[in-house]
């Protein structure tokens, strides 16, 4: 299983992202597309950049009944992405159909990862307004273990809980995880970050980096410095 960075591509337009992608004369980097840019420029955004070379995660977390779900995905199958998502909320009938949805006629398919709880969703909000009456990280643990029994091969989660997710689930169980900042950098909106190389040790297979990236005075530098500390384990 591959280690790689992939940089959240968190833009609204096809302008933004085309400017920011041009600045990679060199590298092809592996990159999340999310509901903001979709949503903004449509699936036509993904076969322009996927021409490009790149192998994209399309970030949308579909969550509804299995039969829908299981069409959704057959289109984003069609759409040649690498990587997409979906709530294990929404059950593990609704992933098994997802994953059905997603197998090509030759039986190759995009990586599926699911969604546990969000990382916004507080103990206090999913007790008191979902009334799921049980500790957070059970309930996250659970979800992943659901997902793993519908054959899916990961889930997004922290740095943090990516050890304890293989160890439930196996080695091979994929764990996708954002919250990343570099050791000298900002760290904005997230809560619980750690550093690219720290991911590696704790067992992150991807790291998902935004604005560490995107924001960067040299993105290029900072995506290989990304990949230096990720993928090579080096400290900086
Ligand atoms: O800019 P930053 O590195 O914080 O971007 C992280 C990306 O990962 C964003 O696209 C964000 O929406 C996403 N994400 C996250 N935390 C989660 C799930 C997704 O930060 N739990």
């Amino acid at each position: 299983m591959g280690k790689d960075v992939i940089i959240a591509c968190d833009f609204n337009s096809k302008n933004e992202v085309l400017n920011f992608l041009d600045l990679f004369k060199e590298e092809k980097p592996f990159l999340k597309i999310g509901m903001e840019l979709y949503y903004a420029e449509g699936p036509e955004i993904v076969r322009q950049i996927k021409k490009r070379g790149h192998k994209i995660f399309l970030d949308l977390k579909l969550h509804d009944i299995p039969n829908t779900v299981m069409k959704a995905m057959k289109v984003l199958s069609n759409l040649d992405v690498d990587m997409c998502n979906l709530h294990a909320s929404g059950s593990i009938k609704m992933m098994e159909a997802a994953l059905q949805g997603l197998t090509r006629q030759d039986g190759t398919r995009p990586l599926l990862i699911a969604v546990t709880q969000l990382t916004s969703t507080s103990e206090e909000v999913m007790q008191n307004e979902l009334l799921i009456n049980k500790p957070l990280d059970e309930v996250v643990m659970q979800y992943a273990e659901n997902a793993k029994i519908a054959g899916l091969d990961g889930v997004v989660c922290s740095p943090l809980e990516a050890r304890k997710v293989k160890n439930k689930c196996g080695e091979n169980f994929i764990t996708v995880t954002p919250g990343v900042r570099f050791a000298d950098g900002e760290v904005g909106d997230q809560v619980r970050v750690t550093t690219p190389a720290k991911a590696k040790e704790l067992g992150s297979d991807y790291i998902v980096v935004g604005r560490p990236i995107t924001k960067a005075e040299n993105p290029v530098e900072a995506y290989r410095r990304c990949v230096r500390e990720f993928c090579l384990g080096i400290n900086e």
